[in-house]
């Protein structure tokens, strides 16, 4: 079980209302560490962290858009009080995927400000105090789709490939201040929000994890940074950065639309 002592006090999930997000919710109030829940939807969001109150901790909840321009700025208030040991940034599955010359900007933009924008400015908020303190953890989630680019989300593939790297960096630097890093590389996984998106899970031979493992896997590996794969199989990720590039891209392309239905 995850050290409170290490990890503790608080714990912040953005993205911590559905999916992966509770599951880090349920395992880290079961740890003894209290949680500040961000998310849009009230409704999930307050299920959620009434559902782990049962575990005997406090626990914030903020119904907040990470796109705001306020949102940062609301979420330091939030817990401006209490000391955070960690911090999860589980929201970013892709929010708007097109072909991208023909797309709108604004839905790109809307992606590199969720995915890259906030994980960055949280990671700075959060790291800079765990770096004076000598101790806590940063998590950060990625993808599988971030090894190599992708048609009708190109933008999305490529803010998890930037996640990754900049993970790496992160953790390169945190690591002699005693701070973990980790990029949690995520599969397919049963979330409400990919079966809202239309995911086949029943494709045959597809691998499709339980948000509860997936958690589970993320905050055990949590000190062993700077990149997991959840079920530590790394050879699909190995064979997606190799060359040659056209082969690659193309076979995983194939392999998408069929996992989309399309
Ligand atoms: N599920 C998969 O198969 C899969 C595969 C690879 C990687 N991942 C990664 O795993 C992470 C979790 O994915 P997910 O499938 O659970 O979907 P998600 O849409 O990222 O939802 C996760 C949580 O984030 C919240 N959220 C999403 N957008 C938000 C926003 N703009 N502001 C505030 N909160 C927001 C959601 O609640 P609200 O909707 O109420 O805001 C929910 O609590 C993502 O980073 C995703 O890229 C998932």
């Amino acid at each position: 079980m995850i050290d409170k002592e290490f990890y503790g006090p608080w714990a912040v999930i953005a993205g911590g209302s559905e999916g992966v997000g509770a599951s880090f919710a349920d395992q880290l109030a079961e740890a003894g560490i209290n949680l500040l829940l961000i998310a849009r939807k009230p409704g999930p969001l307050e299920e959620t962290a009434e559902a782990v109150r049962k575990h005997g901790v406090e626990v914030r909840t903020l119904a907040q858009d990470l796109l705001a321009d306020d949102a940062i700025e609301n979420i330091s208030k939030a817990v401006a009080d209490v000391e955070v040991g960690l911090m999860i940034f589980n929201a970013g599955a892709n929010s708007y995927g097109h072909e991208f010359v023909t797309g709108d900007l604004d839905g790109f933009r809307g992606v590199v400000k969720l995915n890259i924008d906030r994980q960055l400015e949280l990671s700075h908020v959060f790291g800079a105090p765990m770096r004076e303190r000598g101790r806590g953890g940063i998590m950060l989630l990625g993808s599988m789709a971030g090894y190599l680019g992708a048609e009708h989300q190109s933008i999305y593939a490529a803010s998890k490939a930037f996640s990754r790297i900049f993970a790496e960096g992160l953790w390169l630097e945190l690591k002699e201040h005693g701070v973990h890093v980790l990029e949690l590389v995520l599969g397919v996984t049963r979330t409400p929000a990919m079966a809202r998106a239309g995911l086949n899970f029943d494709i045959p031979g597809m691998v499709v994890w339980e948000p509860e493992d997936v958690a589970r896997q993320g905050l055990e590996q949590l000190p062993n940074g700077p990149v997991y794969i959840v079920g530590g199989d790394t050879s699909a990720a190995e064979a997606r950065s190799g060359y040659p590039r056209d082969k690659m891209v193309e076979g995983a392309a194939a392999a998408m639309r069929k996992l989309m239905g399309r």
